[in-house]
């Protein structure tokens, strides 16, 4: 058995240093240093970093990157850049990273270079892609298509509607996408409702083949199709698969030559830069799709080889730990102030808490301190208006992101500046807090007086000290999501480590899986025999009864 973290020397000095701290305003952290905005804030792939308005000084980050060397993070950023089996509980290698390698180098897994079958397949992905744009690939009544709906959930699902919605700008006029992940036929009823079976194409996209909610979405969409255009051969034209598992698909009914291939070695939750991206390819085109690889490759690249100190994501990932591990933070809020960003927190959180919801070390031994928090979060003006009052005046520690568009996508007169105007309001405002005293010079000022100005000034009164990261980029593009993604990747990869951590396995979810399959023939009165808790068996005679 490893040593855990919390034996370390760092982590011992940080314990002490947060002593020091705990009770400091980060707003005197700035009365002491002048030059702490240019000390703390720093750039890397086209994204602007401003971090100085946390509770840390140049010790605490001295000691946050004293606790990664000890956690050996330099080597794991290799073991993963180098296709080792980082993911230890599956035997298999991490390599997100290698599907966007734009240099091409060798990366080796089993001694084997993955690069060729990443450039066939993206080859595959380009041409097919080309063959619906050019409206050359025809329906099963010789139309062109107009309509492409991905099936998947999860990591088959999030990342490429995340990615479509932000780059929306970049999609084809003549394409219009549509997402089904829930199991409720709600959602794919609603969805068929408004689509033309001539013209619509299906992706299944599943690494497994096994999900249940897609298989069933693809059944019922196949079934659909086949109904509508009356033939079994229109299978051919209106589904392809993308999946990890050949022989599944085929079982399914799908042509292995409408498969795209994708491999063990890539996580469902970072997939979207292979060939779960076709709806990506589809709607933004080839080289948007590249640039979108060459923002996360650029990211790559500084991610290997800039300092801990100047180090996007080694920054990120230390303060979230000091944080949870040294202030007892559970929660970590994501406020784009980017309305393209909209599915980003909802990306964010299975990237997040699907890799870092752990409770033991990759040995296997349980932790003694906290791990990843709970990843939340809407965009920054809604939230404004909706529970930002509780990061102002409530009682919870929330450190947030604040992404910020320096340009919209979409320019209008006078709006940028008010989007603008709002994240930096914010962000202030949580920090800087305004005290007793200040209230009530305010509430005087404006007329208060006597034991009511008393009672407004404990009302009015904000504590502030709520952290924040500011990150600012020109206006989102292909390349800067690419960036941005890639960031919040290896951030994730660099807590996993220090908490010691394998961030690249999902056993949590499984045994819900297993559970529904089991109820699945109870619910439909196939097998009677029941046994769970007294509430589920409860549940399922009420459900019964009452269907
Ligand atoms: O939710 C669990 C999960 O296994 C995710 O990790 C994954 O992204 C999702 O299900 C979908 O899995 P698949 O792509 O195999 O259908």
């Amino acid at each position: 058995m490893n040593t855990l973290i919390s034996q370390s020397t760092a982590w011992a000095a940080l314990t002490q240093h947060q002593q020091q701290l705990a009770h400091t305003k980060i707003r005197d952290l700035f009365s002491q240093d002048k030059q702490r905005f240019e000390r703390f804030s720093v750039t890397a792939a086209g994204l602007f970093l401003d971090y100085s308005k946390n509770r840390l000084t140049t010790e605490t980050l001295n000691l946050l990157q004293q606790l990664a060397e000890e956690a050996k993070l330099k080597e794991w950023i290799i073991h993963l850049f180098r296709g080792d089996k980082v993911n230890n509980t599956e035997q298999r290698a991490a390599l997100h990273t290698a599907l966007r390698n734009r240099a091409n180098t060798p990366i080796l897994v089993d001694g084997q270079d993955v690069m060729p079958q990443i450039n066939q397949v993206f080859q595959r992905l380009q041409v097919f892609t080309e063959a619906v744009r050019n409206q050359q690939w025809r329906g099963h009544t010789g139309k062109s298509i107009n309509t492409i709906v991905n099936i998947g959930i999860g990591g088959s699902d999030l990342g490429p509607a995340m990615v479509i919605r932000a780059l929306k700008r970049y999609q084809s006029p003549n394409l219009t996408n549509y997402f089904v992940s829930n199991v409720d036929s709600t959602h794919l009823s609603q969805i068929l409702a408004q689509i033309n079976p001539e013209t619509t194409l299906f992706i299944v996209a599943s690494k497994t083949f096994t999900t249940q909610e897609t298989l069933l979405n693809a059944r019922s969409a196949r079934r659909w199709l086949i109904e509508q255009l009356g033939s079994e051969q229109a299978v051919a034209q209106h589904f392809v698969a993308v999946s990890t598992a050949t022989q599944k698909v085929v079982d399914f009914g799908i042509d292995p030559a409408n498969m795209f291939e994708f491999w063990d070695w890539v996580g469902g939750r970072y997939s979207l830069w292979s060939a779960i991206g076709l709806p990506i390819m589809l709607a933004i085109g080839k080289e948007h799709f590249e640039e979108l690889l060459s923002g996360a490759y650029e990211l790559d690249q500084h991610f290997q080889t800039a300092s801990f100190s100047h180090n996007l994501p080694v920054l990120l990932g230390l303060i979230e730990i000091w944080y949870v591990n040294f202030f007892n933070a559970s929660t970590q809020a994501i406020l784009p102030y980017d309305f393209s960003l909209e599915l980003f927190p909802a990306y964010l959180q299975q990237l997040c808490m699907e890799s870092l919801g752990k409770r033991v070390t990759r040995e296997g031994q349980p932790v003694d301190y906290a791990t990843g928090p709970i990843v939340w979060g809407a965009p920054g003006n809604n939230g404004q208006h909706a529970f930002y009052q509780l990061l102002h005046q409530g009682s919870h520690l929330v450190p947030a992101d604040i992404l910020i568009a320096l340009h919209s996508q979409y320019p209008l007169s006078g709006h940028q500046e008010a989007v603008l105007s709002n994240a930096l309001a914010q962000a202030h405002t949580l920090m800087q807090g305004r005290n007793a005293v200040e209230t009530e010079s305010v509430l005087r000022d404006l007329g208060g007086q006597g034991e009511s100005l008393k009672q407004s000034v404990a009302h009015r009164t904000f504590p502030g000290n709520q952290p924040s990261n500011i990150i600012l980029y020109s206006t989102l593009s292909p390349k800067t999501l690419g960036a941005l993604i890639a960031l919040y990747e290896h951030k994730v990869f660099v807590e996993s480590v220090c908490w010691g951590l394998n961030p690249f396995d999902q056993w949590g979810v499984e045994l819900g899986k297993q559970v529904a399959n089991s109820l699945l023939p109870v619910l439909s009165g196939e097998n009677r025999d029941i046994a769970h808790d007294p509430s589920t068996d409860g549940l399922i005679r009420y459900i019964q009864q009452h269907r």
